[in-house]
């Protein structure tokens, strides 16, 4: 795949992007009715599934060959093959649940992947009119600025963000509590703010050091795996191995040996769960 393929591609999923922004903008301020899905903390709303609707289509239409994987239509069993065919992964909208409370931190994230290789990684978050983007190889951008990871010495100096997510079971409880019982009082702090892709970006800006969570989705992190390593950080699994985008666990850190320091200290690294796709 050559530079200038590449950089078609990301020209492409930055203006999808920024339609999308504005089908998320245009809902701002307006009550929204979402219906939930896997627990009453899952939620969905039309924009959610208008914004993957439209990109499909638009994708269907640009790139009749390539195959897609998407969050709302997986939610209403679509099997997605994740095959080495071009693939772009999406979340129509990240942070749905920030969304239908008017909160700002929410965003559309556009991944692809060749070769099961994650290559490009655009996240726009049309309330802070931030755009994210990063080629493999290429470097991270806002805004077309280049970003780095800041500098952090180790666990007692990092900023440490995770997420509850929405499922309710007793085990994503217990799970979540210990970990964060775990890292509290070892880190400067602990942080939370509903949406996976932008704490990765604060990660890749150098305003966080690192994010850990375990049960989110393949198109939860697509997109912002290739941000934060095009970044410098590191990605890796939960339990402190290689990163597989459909196991459902993931750390972004800004070095390596944070991310290693998160793992060595969860109390629960590894929860059985179904992965999204094969
Ligand atoms: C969720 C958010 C949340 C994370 C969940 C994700 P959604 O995505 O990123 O921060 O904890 O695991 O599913 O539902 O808002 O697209
Ligand atoms: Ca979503």
């Amino acid at each position: 795949m050559s530079l200038e393929q590449l950089t078609e591609w990301e020209r492409f999923a930055t203006s999808l992007a920024v339609e999308a922004g504005k089908m998320i903008s245009s809902a701002s301020g307006k009550q929204k009715k979402p219906e939930t899905k896997t627990s009453p903390a899952d939620l969905v709303t039309e924009t959610d599934k208008a914004i993957e609707q439209f990109l499909f289509g638009r994708i269907a239409e640009q790139y009749p060959e390539h195959r897609t994987i998407g969050e709302e239509s997986a939610s209403q069993g679509r099997k997605s093959e994740w095959t080495k065919d071009p693939t772009w992964i999406i979340d129509p909208i990240d942070g749905t649940t920030n969304f239908v409370h008017c909160f700002q931190y929410t965003c559309v994230s556009i991944g692809l992947s060749v070769d099961r290789e994650l290559v490009l990684g655009v996240i726009y978050a049309p309330f802070l009119d931030k755009m994210y983007t990063a080629k493999k190889g290429c470097g991270a951008f806002c805004n077309a600025k280049p970003i780095r990871v800041r500098e952090c010495p180790g666990l007692s100096e990092a900023l440490v963000f995770t997420e509850v997510g929405g499922a309710r079971t007793p085990e994503k409880r217990e799970c979540v509590l210990k970990n964060f019982d775990a890292l509290l009082w070892k880190t400067h702090g602990i942080r939370a703010i509903g949406t996976c892709a932008l704490v990765t970006c604060l990660v890749a800006e150098g305003s966080a050091d690192a994010f850990f969570e375990i049960g989110l989705h393949v198109w939860d992190m697509a997109a912002c795996v290739v941000i934060v390593r095009e970044a410098g950080g590191a990605a890796i699994d939960t339990t402190g191995g290689h990163l597989d985008i459909m196991d459902r666990r993931l750390i972004v850190a800004a070095n390596e040996s944070l991310a290693k320091q998160i793992s060595d200290a969860l109390a629960i690294k590894k929860v059985v769960l179904d992965r999204d796709c094969l």
